[in-house]
């Protein structure tokens, strides 16, 4: 087959070069270049201006007449990634899942594939990584042993997709997409190029056929997904996997879904027999302390629509010339905000110490809830003097010291004293009407009242 030709393309601002280049020609920026196919001339030429003029118009339709059809979903059988994916798999519907190695992508999606196996519907697993044996072994392992799964060892993008047209599954896996190649790009497998290109054909194809696909991603050290950040805008849904490979617990969260919600969370445990899904959460990220702790403050975040408890540790320790600022499932700029807050607002300085915090079993807290738990901790553990039993705490921190209210107060505090949780500090806007049973609320408004506060209780 005779080879389109192909051209470098800037993923800045999409100027293009027949060479590649360490700088783009068009905009300077440095290593953006990335090789793309050329179509042809005779598919291409309307996008020049000067063929503008030769399409034909086509016709429009105003909104209200176009029927709205809600989304066909086939639920995964696994009750927690239905959750994430918003109620289940979409026909023609496109989801990409990011993770780290080892921390259970093939395994999940092996057990979502058979369960839909099971539920009737032909399945397709292709495989990239490991061969048929291999992921026969697994599924030994994860106690299928009469899987009817569909398995494809194969890496050529043009034999994947002749593969999915002729036997129609309803859904197939692509595990992974980084492994994925066309023979159309001179580039290396994983390259960016070939990992965009290869993505666009498959979630054509999958718009085409109405299969609905699942590109698995590895994600890179800095957390993106390795390749071009495009991807994400190309699928529908996507997932991403966390959590400490160490630890027993998984995370996937929804970053994208233009069929659900996002920032939904789905928790599963790695068991022997593969991820199993937990159904309560809220009380996995807690470590047990048998007596309160100094540097420990409990916080209750919510992800998607559940509320759950963390623990927020933190070790302020004296320093060498250069104090370090360490944070693990926190940001870390952040982290240098409230240290300066807490400072020049509540008068405790940390500038000669190491500061290190830890946001307890391997999960990411982005939202800004968690600062007065972090501050507390930070300032518990510097005066080596644990908080009360039972105590929790959430609320957002502004610049001027102020403690802003998180969104849904009244579910997090009725989750804490679910589970037996008796003194909470809160933003005052945060503080229910109705007292709520077994909890004693401080209602603070600055971040000097919290501490106040936690130091009155001793
Ligand atoms: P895997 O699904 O291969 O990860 P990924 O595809 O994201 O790279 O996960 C493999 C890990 O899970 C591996 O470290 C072994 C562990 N595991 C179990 O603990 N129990 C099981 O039943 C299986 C299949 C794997
Ligand atoms: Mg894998």
């Amino acid at each position: 087959m005779a080879k389109d030709k192909t051209t470098f393309t800037c993923t800045e601002c999409g100027g293009t070069s027949p060479r590649w280049l360490g700088k783009c020609p068009s905009c300077g920026a440095w290593n953006t270049l990335v090789e793309t196919v050329a179509e042809s001339a005779g598919k291409n030429r309307m996008s020049t201006p000067q063929f503008a003029g030769l399409a034909h118009a086509q016709a429009v339709t105003p909104l209200s007449a176009i029927e709205a059809s809600d989304v066909a979903r086939t639920p995964s059988g696994i009750g927690e990634l239905d959750r994430v994916l918003g109620g289940g798999i979409v026909e023609g519907g496109v989801v990409l899942i990011g993770g780290d190695p080892g921390i259970g992508k093939s395994t999940l999606l092996l057990q979502a594939l058979d369960a839909l196996q099971r539920a009737g519907l032909p399945t397709l697993y292709v495989t990239g990584e490991e061969s048929g044996a291999q992921v026969a072994l697994r599924s030994r392992r994860l106690g299928l042993d009469h899987s009817q799964v569909n398995v494809l060892a194969e890496i050529q993008l043009e034999k994947i997709l002749a593969t999915v047209e002729a036997t129609q599954p309803a859904v197939a896996v692509i595990d992974s997409i980084q492994t994925v190649y066309s023979d159309q790009l001179t580039s290396a497998p994983g390259s960016v190029a070939q990992v965009r290109e290869c993505a666009a054909h498959l979630t054509r194809a999958a718009k085409a056929t109405g299969v609905s696909m699942v590109l698995v991603g590895h994600v890179t050290k800095e957390g993106a997904l390795a390749g071009p950040r495009v991807l994400e805008h190309m699928v529908d849904t996507v997932l991403y996997f966390e959590g400490d490979t160490h630890s027993q617990f998984r995370l996937v969260r929804a970053i994208k879904n233009r069929f659900g919600a996002v920032n939904e969370i789905g928790v599963f445990a790695m068991t022997e027999k593969g991820l199993k899904g937990v159904s309560n959460p809220s009380a996995i990220f807690l470590s047990q302390h048998s007596e309160p702790v100094p540097g420990s403050c409990v916080m209750v975040t919510l992800e998607g629509t559940r509320p759950m408890l963390v623990e927020i540790q933190a070790l302020v320790d004296s320093a060498g010339p250069s104090p370090r600022r360490l944070s693990v499932g926190l940001d870390r700029d952040r982290l240098a905000m409230l240290l300066a807050v807490l400072h020049r607002h509540a008068g405790v300085a940390c500038m000669d110490q190491d500061v290190f915090v830890n946001a307890v079993g391997g999960v990411r807290i982005s939202e800004p809830a968690a600062d007065l738990a972090v501050m507390l901790a930070i300032t518990s553990s510097l005066r080596g003097k644990p908080l009360p039993r039972g105590f929790i705490a959430f609320g957002e921190v502004g610049l001027a010291g102020e403690v802003r209210p998180a969104p849904r107060g009244q579910e997090r505090l009725k989750e804490a004293a679910k589970l037996g949780f008796t003194v909470a500090v809160v933003p005052k806007a945060n503080a229910p009407k109705k007292p709520i049973e077994g909890l004693t609320l401080h209602a603070v408004e600055r971040v000097e009242e919290a501490m106040a506060v936690v130091r009155e209780m001793g």
